[in-house]
């Protein structure tokens, strides 16, 4: 049996202050435009919410769901589309919202088949950028805080569909029992 201690990375104050200047400068950014907001669910289901009450632009929302074959807390670069983009995106000014960006693969496929419907424009907000682990040299254009290394859950972010109800990131330490 598992279990764990944490600690707080990011206080929830931290985080809606944070979101609240990235949801500004996004909406200065692309003001006069209109923005075709996607979400990776399921983690990015906090961020993804606060990110779209803090906007003043008119946006449109659609979320996919994505899934890389790997073990434990890491993934591979065989990534599956378990649900995709349901709205047009072609000619589109599109942001993927991303709850945090680890290998690189998940956000590296997205952002093909993205390109591949033939979008106006693609670009990413991430609210945590781990950089320990990247694999692939994805682009970050807006990045909410930066991981060094640790596995972090909470405000969206799971282990094994734990501590996704926290309004905090923690940073997670496995003890044995
Ligand atoms: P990537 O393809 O390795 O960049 O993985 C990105 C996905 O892995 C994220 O959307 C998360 O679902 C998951 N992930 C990676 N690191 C963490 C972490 O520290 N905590 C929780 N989920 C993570």
């Amino acid at each position: 049996m598992k279990d764990f201690t944490k600690e707080v990375l990011f206080s929830r104050d931290a985080i809606q202050s944070r979101v609240q200047r990235l949801a500004e400068e996004i909406s200065r950014d692309y003001h006069g435009k209109e923005l075709l907001l996607i979400g990776v669910l399921n983690g990015v289901f906090m961020f993804f919410s606060d990110l779209v009450k803090y906007m003043d632009i008119p946006v449109k929302v659609d979320f996919v769901r994505l899934a890389s074959y790997g073990s434990g807390t890491t993934s591979s670069g065989d990534v599956r589309v378990l649900k995709g983009i349901e709205l047009s995106v072609a000619g589109r000014d599109v942001l993927v919202v991303e709850d945090i960006v680890d290998t690189g693969y998940t956000l590296d496929a997205l952002i093909k088949i993205i390109k591949a419907k033939n979008a106006d424009s693609v670009k990413v907000c991430a609210l945590l950028d781990k950089s320990e682990r990247r694999m692939v040299d994805v682009p970050i254009d807006y990045t909410g805080f930066t991981v060094e290394q640790g596995f972090v859950v909470g405000y969206g972010l799971d282990y094994d569909e734990q501590f996704r109800y926290f309004q905090d990131i923690y940073t997670l330490h496995e003890i044995s029992v």
